[in-house]
């Protein structure tokens, strides 16, 4: 459990105590700016632990190393979460004990924010909550009430029992969770690019975050997972292998290589529909016409023809669309692509756009099933789309 700096530092000791009476064991990590508010003493006695306070032990702890409290530990609360140190968390600094620790551990992660309403109504300090979230980090939202500035509104620590009951629904979820073991994965992700001469290219939007934390939320569910990836410009994570491949026919030539040892292919990437059918030799020069035509050829579509290939693998293709029609041609890409799951989002839909850490989905199928979610994090995403995907690796015959 970390404790930051601010009023509500005092209440950490009741989510301590509470935390106890559930038969959790907690060890503590404090802020400098959190021990001015409460001491490191009483969360000591409390946890009958050493509680953690400085990246430097003791001259007597030769052995020490900041993130050894780190060990053996099932999950993260950060509880109450100043501003100060969520932004340090949403950009990756590891300035102080608690701040490396976040970094280092690899368990899931509760934030409890706690500050004054003007400050937690900052744009800085939204676009850093949806990064956390975007990373994968459980918030449990503040509540709006009297504040210790005597202003009222958002801002107020959740009440302990709340912060409880969020941390052990994570638990609950992500111990019960090992549902992908044994499980090959197969992810595209990202877009391809068609070159047109040596340094211009046909592209699209696609930022790959999607297919990241599908392959992040795979991953932690056991499963193995290949994540073959289209000019992503995002951090790569441990336990994922990735393949490169910037074309479409780079990406065909991956994904077919890998399917046949693959128990599921997930199709997220947004694969060009047409490339230049011939690159140019070196950069086409502008001042030799003043029109230029590109002729285009069909790629192929790897979904389908994977589709046909397919022994029992599970099949989940993606269809990004525009407007309200979209849902219509979604349902029929997945009959045309015969597949067992279709992801319709609409692109023209307040935070589900290619960029951004939100996503706003339908999933089609499997069966005559269709769940349209509101909008969430690519994360939460992610995992109801596994979720949904999920029993039908069950119910494959087991292979020989
Ligand atoms: N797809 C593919 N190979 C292609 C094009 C698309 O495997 N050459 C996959 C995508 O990864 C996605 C699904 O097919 O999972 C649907 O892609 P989308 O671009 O929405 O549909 P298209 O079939 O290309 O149809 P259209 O562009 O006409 O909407």
């Amino acid at each position: 459990m970390g404790v930051t700096g601010g009023i509500a530092a005092y209440k950490s000791l009741d989510v301590l105590r509470m935390l106890q009476r559930h038969g959790h064991g907690v060890s503590v990590v404090m802020t400098h700016t959190a021990e001015r508010f409460v001491g490191s003493a009483s969360f000591a006695a409390l946890s009958q632990r050493e509680v953690g306070t400085s990246m430097f032990g003791d001259a007597d702890q030769p052995g020490y190393h900041h993130l050894d409290v780190n060990e053996g530990k099932d999950l993260m609360l950060i509880a109450p979460a100043s501003a100060n140190t969520i932004a340090q968390m949403a950009s990756g600094f590891a300035s102080n004990l608690l701040t490396s620790c976040y970094l280092a551990f690899r368990g899931p992660v509760v934030v409890a924010p706690a500050m004054n309403t003007s400050m937690w109504l900052h744009p800085a300090t939204s676009r850093n909550i949806e990064t956390l979230r975007a990373d994968g980090v459980h918030l449990v939202e503040p509540e709006s009430g009297l504040l210790a500035d005597g202003a009222v509104g958002p801002g107020r620590l959740a009440e302990p029992s709340s912060i409880v009951a969020a941390l052990e629904a994570v638990l609950g979820a992500s111990q019960a969770r090992n549902d992908l073991a044994g499980v090959k994965v197969l992810i595209s992700a990202g877009g391809t690019r068609e070159p047109i001469d040596a340094v211009r290219y046909v592209g699209n939007r696609s930022s790959g975050r999607m297919g990241w934390a599908l392959a992040a939320a795979a991953r932690d569910r056991g499963a193995e997972v290949v994540m073959v990836q289209a000019n992503v410009d995002l951090p790569r994570e441990g336990g994922i292998r990735y393949i490169d491949a910037p074309t479409a026919a780079a990406m065909r030539d991956a994904c077919r290589a890998e399917f046949p040892s693959c128990d599921m292919l997930i199709m997220c990437a947004a694969v060009a529909d047409y490339r230049p059918v011939a690159a140019a030799d070196g950069k086409l020069d502008k001042s030799k016409a003043d029109a230029l035509t590109v002729e285009m050829e069909r790629t192929t579509d790897i979904l389908a023809e994977l589709a046909a290939l397919r022994d029992d693998q599970v099949l989940i293709g993606f269809a990004a669309e525009h407007g309200p029609e979209g849902l219509e041609r979604a349902r029929g890409k997945r009959t045309r692509k015969a597949v067992d799951m279709v992801v319709h989002n609409d692109a023209a839909t307040e935070g589900a756009a290619f960029e951004g850490p939100d996503n706003v989905v339908t999933i089609i199928g499997p069966g005559e099933s269709e769940a349209a979610l509101p909008r969430m994090s690519k994360r939460e995403c992610a995992e109801r789309i596994l979720d949904a995907a999920c029993p039908l690796v069950d119910a494959r015959p087991v292979r020989a």
